[in-house]
């Protein structure tokens, strides 16, 4: 199954609920996301047995093969540990990933990874205290960090860090990143600054492009390009020249990957998202709960994605001097 663009969907990515214990200025920014939000209410969201049904379907629609389990913050979602175990079980799925803050896996690493968990991303922008409280928005320190890295590493979980590059935020912490994790085993991939969401005040000044980071890195540790591991794969890769340890890169603004994009996301409330960037998804929830059948939901789904055709990140700087285009918030779609 092909979309308009000839791309297949491999990848699913579900978000299991839109809070987040953390309030990340470029994400969730304080002021917008405070005690009045309204968070998404608990009866439109789904509920494990139907994420992990509708995942089924997913395997059934196009052979997808790897989830991604993202949030908001998916810690904070009671009882994740039963819906990966129920992932675990379906047949055909061989890769069963995570993106969390990290500050929540001490207590759950080790349950997570005997349910099946094979991987986990974690955020970390800065190794700088003061400068990471003040990113996070809750004055959380490095260190509630850096102790759920370790404990995913104790539980044999395959660990990659996620730092998010801000011009004006954290463009100085690029290199002690990159000191930091290079003996850690881990691989740390840089992101470019995004225009996701409605909130987080994106200029296109902020962004320190790919080009830039790899030039930092290079002048005091010098790496290489290495193959990618997989079609699509969205970081590009690099090794150290001394070691063999990696790191990424991702550049969704200045070498945008969309023409080989097969990701497809699931938000909590069970919308289909076709693109990171998409105003909105499609309506899964309400068709299922009013009781279509397993055909006519595998219908609708190939249905969705052989009409898609977004590639946004490859038209973005022609939408940059146009009207705001409203876009569903990274929160509700976990990246
Ligand atoms: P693996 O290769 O399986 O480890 O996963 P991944 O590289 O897709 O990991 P992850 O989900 O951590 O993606 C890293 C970041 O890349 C996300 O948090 C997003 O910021 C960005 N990203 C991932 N997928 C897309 C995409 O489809 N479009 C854009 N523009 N950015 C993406
Ligand atoms: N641009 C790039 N990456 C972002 N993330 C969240 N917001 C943005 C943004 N505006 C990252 C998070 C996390 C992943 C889900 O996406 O730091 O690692
Ligand atoms: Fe939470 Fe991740 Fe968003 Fe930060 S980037 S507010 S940790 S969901
Ligand atoms: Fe895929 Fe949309 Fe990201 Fe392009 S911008 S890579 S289409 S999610």
């Amino acid at each position: 199954m092909k979309d308009k663009l000839g791309r297949p969907l491999r990848d699913l990515r579900i978000s299991v609920t839109d809070r987040c214990n953390f309030r990340c200025r470029y994400c969730m920014p304080p002021e917008i996301f405070d005690k009045d939000f309204k968070f998404m209410p608990k009866t439109e969201i789904l509920t494990l047995e139907e994420l992990a049904y509708m995942t089924k379907l997913f395997v059934k629609a196009a052979g997808i093969e790897k989830v991604r389990i993202t949030g908001g913050e998916p810690l904070m979602r009671q009882n994740l540990v039963h819906l990966i175990s129920m992932i675990k079980e379906i047949e055909g799925i061989n890769d069963i990933a995570m993106t969390t803050n990290g500050s929540l896996l001490p207590s759950q690493a080790k349950s997570l990874k005997k349910a099946g968990l094979e991987r986990v991303t974690i955020s970390l922008d800065s190794l700088n205290d003061e400068k990471f409280k003040y990113i996070n928005g809750r004055n959380i320190g490095v260190q509630s960090v850096l102790d759920g890295i370790n404990s995913a590493l104790k539980a044999d979980l395959q660990v990659k860090i996620n730092m998010v590059v801000k011009r004006g935020m954290n463009e100085e912490d690029i290199l002690p990143m990159a000191r930091f994790f290079k003996d850690k085993g881990v691989i740390l991939r840089y992101i470019e600054y995004m225009d996701v969401g409605n909130t987080n005040g994106w200029k296109l000044d902020h962004v320190v492009s790919k080009k830039e980071i790899f030039s930092i890195i290079n002048k005091e540790l010098p790496i290489e390009p290495v193959d990618p591991n997989y079609l699509g794969e969205v970081a590009d890769r690099y090794k150290y020249k001394d070691n063999d340890n990696e790191i990424g890169i991702i550049s969704s603004v200045t070498d945008a990957f969309c023409s080989t994009c097969s990701r497809a996301r699931l938000s909590a409330d069970g919308n289909l998202v076709t693109c990171l960037f998409a105003s909105k998804g499609h309506n899964l929830r309400d068709f299922l709960r009013a009781g279509a059948s397993d055909e006519e939901m595998i219908t609708k789904i190939k249905e969705i994605w052989t009409n898609r055709e977004d590639k946004y990140s490859e038209e973005r700087l022609s939408h940059t001097d146009k009207k705001e285009i409203k876009k569903i918030e990274m929160s509700h779609i976990g990246g």
